[in-house]
């Protein structure tokens, strides 16, 4: 089962920034949650919801696009929204899933807690949906698609993205401690954070730093690589530690991109060659990254009580 869910996180992760089509079989199941919160029993189709929920897609792109317009790093927190779902226990929208009195969910786990963004946006497109076509569309599907569309939104290539995902009822608070990668580990821990969910060092390389050519990063996860790492340009450490002073100011924001923080382009990597990297450096080859030492919702539509 372990093992489904890892090959399921590989396989929606993948698809969001390589952008392969997925597998072809279609699913016959019509609610969007399960007890489970897996959909391992069936493979992913775009074309899951052509009948069931002909306007799902464009509802999503539409809100998207509103929210992206309205607030740019918006798209960047629901790319890394839909990466920390799928990193815990598969691409099931535990994530949503805040705590109540009975049960601790994955949004105060350590790298989600004052961090994550996005579930408003993901709540209203989902009451939305729901009123078009009451409970068709899962919110895991949701958050897949609006990766997706925030990508494409702020510049980037679209790609298909196949639905049928299941909502989870339950989420893994430790899981989401253990196993999303700690922006503290170096080039091992990443690689091995990575390959317990079967990715590949270069797919690692291609997802991490292919989606922080957006969003924002705050000052006390950077504040170390400006003050006390060489190789680094010296410009542009004096320019961040402007915003990021030596005591204080932890949350204070800084683009991961400095060059086009709300494009989706290729200047993260120069920026890295550059030595223009805030929470990382680059050694000349493209698997040698390395690494320097909410709001709580419960969405209600996206799982059971
Ligand atoms: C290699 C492992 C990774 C580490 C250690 C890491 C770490 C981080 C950290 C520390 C931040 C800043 C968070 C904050 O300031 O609160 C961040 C932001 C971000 N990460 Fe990652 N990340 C990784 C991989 C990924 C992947 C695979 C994706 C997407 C596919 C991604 C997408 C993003 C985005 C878009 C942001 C900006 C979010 C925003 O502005 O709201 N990251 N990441």
């Amino acid at each position: 089962m372990a093992g489904i869910s890892q090959q399921r996180v590989k396989i929606c992760l993948v698809l969001c920034l390589v952008g392969i089509v997925s597998a072809s079989t279609y699913s016959t199941s019509s609610s969007s949650t399960t007890s489970s919160g897996t959909s391992s029993n069936s493979l992913l189709n775009p074309l899951f919801y052509a009948i069931k929920c002909p306007q799902a897609l464009g509802t999503i792109k539409t809100l998207v696009n509103n929210a992206v317009a309205k607030e740019p790093r918006m798209g960047a927190s629901l790319l890394r929204l839909h990466f920390h779902d799928c990193f815990v226990q598969g691409c099931d929208a535990s994530v949503l899933l805040a705590d109540t009195a009975t049960f601790k969910g994955e949004q105060n786990a350590l790298p989600n807690a004052n961090s994550l963004r996005g579930f408003e946006v993901v709540e209203s497109i989902k009451a939305v949906l729901e009123r078009q076509c009451p409970g068709v569309v899962s919110c895991a599907d949701i958050l897949a698609v609006a990766a997706r569309d925030s990508v494409v939104a702020l510049g980037g290539l679209g790609w298909s993205v196949g639905l049928g995902r299941r909502d989870s009822t339950t989420a893994s608070f430790s899981g989401a401690n253990s196993d999303l990668p700690s922006p503290f580990l170096n080039l091992d821990g990443l690689i091995a954070a990575f390959q317990k969910k079967l990715f590949t060092p270069n797919e690692m390389v291609a997802l991490s730093a292919g989606a922080h050519t957006i969003g924002s990063a705050r000052c006390l996860l950077f504040r170390s690589r400006i003050y006390n790492e060489s190789d680094i340009d010296s410009t542009y450490a004096n320019q961040m530690r402007a915003h990021c002073p030596k005591v204080g100011g932890d949350s204070n924001l800084s683009p991961i991109d400095i060059t086009t923080k709300h494009v989706f382009d290729g200047a993260y990597y120069t920026n890295l060659i550059n030595k223009k990297g805030l929470m990382w450096r680059f050694h000349g080859h493209p698997a040698t990254l390395a690494h320097s030492p909410a709001r709580r919702v419960r969405s209600e539509k996206c799982a059971a009580e």
